[in-house]
């Protein structure tokens, strides 16, 4: 397949989620509808959608499912973390998906309780969604450890007690993977629950998930150092205001992306282990590690 046959496949699964994704809380009562529009609001802002990405392309690697609920799910959950991430108790920031943060927009209550609606949300659907019971026990067990205490608020709150002080690279590795790993990692590996597949496959889409994720981490923190606010559509400059230490502060940018781009090919290297026919998430994850947004 040639980058072009590539970017046309992300553009499907891309497209396939953003019209499921549409339909979603659009038909609250009238009493309740503006929290339905403050969801919609940062839901449909024009995310990456990667995590869905990797749900889709894992359950077809699998075997194929019907995994769109399941990639829908993760995108709400994720977009719940970025609401509650951008808040002023937390990040603090103003600009998100290329528009004003939920908070600016409606409100700091409400931005919380859309957050919280979010990520309740995303476990209905897994729970409702069109798959053995067996695969959506799976896929609630991986979702919710990549949430909770192993997975983004362990992160959390590591990177803000963090603030102020310096940090090496185990401490920053250990961060990055609770706060970004462990979401992208159970992405890759939930397609794999949905297709119903929780064998050695499993376990190296997981492991593809994590060092990718790392990458992932390491390439946005460098954005946050060199990026423009109008491609990357969020503000930059938010980790040195707060004093946290990211690997662009610790190695410099180039070498952080030395890094990143070792995290790439190990993530290969676990990926071939599993699958065939990954050129797909290959190019892809060299596509992600040099990202300009
Ligand atoms: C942003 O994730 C938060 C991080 C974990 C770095 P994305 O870069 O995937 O954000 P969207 O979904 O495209 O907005
Ligand atoms: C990842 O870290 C945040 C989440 C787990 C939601 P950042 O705070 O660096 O993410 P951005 O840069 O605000 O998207
Ligand atoms: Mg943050
Ligand atoms: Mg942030
Ligand atoms: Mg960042």
């Amino acid at each position: 397949m040639k980058t072009a046959e590539f970017s046309a496949k992300l553009d499907e699964y891309r497209s396939g989620t953003e019209k499921r994704l549409r339909e979603l809380f659009t038909d609250m009562d009238d009493d309740i509808a503006p929290l339905g529009e403050s969801m919609r609001y940062s839901l449909l802002a024009g995310g990456k959608r990667l995590r869905p990405v990797f749900v889709l392309e894992f359950a077809r690697l699998c075997g194929g499912a019907d995994a769109l609920d399941v990639a829908c799910a993760i995108e709400l959950l994720h977009t719940y973390s970025l609401i509650h991430d951008d808040l002023p108790c937390m990040d603090d920031d103003d600009l998100r998906r290329g528009q004003p943060t939920n908070h600016k927009k409606f409100g700091e209550w409400q931005a919380l309780l859309s957050g919280d609606a979010l990520q309740a949300e995303a476990f209905l659907l897994i729970a409702q969604a069109p798959l053995p019971d067996a695969n959506r026990i799976e896929a609630t067990r991986i979702l919710a450890s990549a949430a909770g205490v192993n997975g983004i608020c362990s992160g959390q709150y590591l990177d803000i007690v963090g603030e102020g002080k310096r940090q090496d690279v185990g401490a920053l590795l250990r961060i990055n993977r609770f706060k970004t790993g462990a979401l992208i990692s159970a992405a890759c590996m939930l397609g794999c629950a949905a297709a119903g597949v929780f064998d050695e496959r499993m376990t190296a889409a997981g492991k593809y998930g994590d060092a990718l994720g790392l990458a992932f981490q390491i390439r946005d923190d460098v954005l946050d150092v060199e990026g423009d606010p109008e491609v990357i559509g969020k503000d930059v400059g938010s980790d040195q205001e707060r004093g946290r230490e990211t690997f662009a502060s610790l190695l410099g940018t180039e070498k952080a992306g030395w890094l990143a781009a070792d995290l790439a090919n190990e993530a290969k290297i676990a990926l071939r282990a599993g699958f065939e026919d990954t050129e797909f998430l290959e190019w892809l994850t060299d596509e992600l590690t040099v990202r300009i947004k």
